[in-house]
């Protein structure tokens, strides 16, 4: 695994802390790109990594027992026979989806022509999941089963984004063994900070056992109340602690965040990033952080590997001269 790639995990093994929301609205905006802000469009597989299957519905993708998911991937014999790409929601389904899912809730209102995708690719879940951290237990190279099964579409993708379980169990041990990077999501909430230590201590594991490239890719804080005592001093002890890794841009605790998944969509789709749209804002500025980092990250190893987009639309033979305002 080259030690530059962008594959996160998001990752707090405390419940409700926004690791979901953060993963899939992180995914969608690195996906879509946005140049204004300077977001080359990228494309990027999110893997839902967590039986509750909450970033599939996320997207409105239904998460009924008999479609292929992650489970069987993670299931496979040990020959690598399955092809990841046969368990992938694409981009055109994706919006089908999600404009299926509008629909549903929102009878009268035109579709927003916003709610499309274009190179954001799911790997589902579903509950079947949950039996795998004890069907693992028994398996050969069980901590390091996603990485295996992932391996061959490292280069079909610029960024992988895994959601995962709130536990440090089978399943999230897995997506650290893959991943490069975590990220921490931090709810502005008092015993926000018990259980880092924890984390902190199971990443030092993880590190010395089975993957020596993760390092953290920063810590969000997550569900801030503005005007709150609390959400400040959570914040200000979070900065304390961990300085530089925290992100400058804050998720403030919004309606529209929360409802969002209710329209089949994440936030930054759904609404535009303007001031009246403070989640949809935020999180796009949380994207134009985590780009900052990882081309920070590539420059530390003097890398700066071709978009998988840009090849591929060569390989089409597009025009090149679209690529010329986006690209970094
Ligand atoms: N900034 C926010 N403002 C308001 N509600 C939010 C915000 N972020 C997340 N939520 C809501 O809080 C709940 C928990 O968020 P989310 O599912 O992303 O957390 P999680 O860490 O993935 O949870 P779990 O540990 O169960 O996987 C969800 O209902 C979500 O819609
Ligand atoms: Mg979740």
């Amino acid at each position: 695994m080259d030690p530059y790639k962008t594959i996160i995990s998001c990752t707090n093994q405390k419940g409700g802390c926004a690791k979901t929301t953060t993963a899939v609205n992180l995914a969608t905006s690195l996906a879509e790109g946005n140049p204004s802000m300077g977001i080359p469009p990228a494309k990027v597989l999110l893997i839902d990594l967590d039986p509750q299957g909450n970033a599939s519905t996320s997207f409105g993708v239904d998460k009924r027992l008999d479609v292929p998911t992650v489970y069987d991937l993670l299931m496979q014999p040990s020959d690598g026979t399955l092809n990841v790409h046969d368990y992938l929601i694409g981009p055109d389904i994706l919006t089908d989806e999600m404009q299926r899912a509008f629909k549903n809730m929102n009878q009268d209102s035109r579709i927003p022509p916003r709610l499309k995708v274009e190179n954001l690719y799911l790997l589902p879940s579903n509950i079947r999941l949950s039996g795998a951290e004890i069907e693992l237990a028994t398996k050969l190279g069980r901590e390091t089963r996603l990485r295996e099964a992932l391996a061959p579409v490292m280069d079909d993708f610029d960024h992988i984004i895994i959601d995962t379980p709130p536990s440090l169990g089978l399943l999230t041990i897995n997506a650290l063994a893959a991943s490069n990077w975590i990220l921490v999501p931090v709810q502005a909430e008092y015993y926000a900070l018990e259980g880092m230590s924890q984390l902190m201590n199971s990443i030092r594991l993880i590190q010395k056992r089975v993957n020596n490239h993760l390092k953290l890719f920063g810590i969000a804080v997550t569900m801030y109340t503005p005007q709150s005592k609390l959400s400040a001093f959570v914040e200000g002890e979070v900065r304390k602690h961990f300085g530089e890794d925290v992100f400058q841009t804050v998720i403030p605790r919004l309606m529209s965040i929360a409802e969002a998944p209710k329209d089949g969509a994440p936030v930054v789709l759904l609404k535009k990033p303007t001031k009246r749209n403070k989640g949809s804002k935020q999180y796009w500025g949380l994207a134009k952080e985590a780009h900052q980092r990882i081309l920070a990250r590539r420059a530390e190893y003097g890398v700066n590997p071709e978009s998988v987009l840009r090849r591929e639309a060569i390989e089409r033979g597009d025009p090149e001269h679209i690529w010329d305002d986006i690209e970094d």
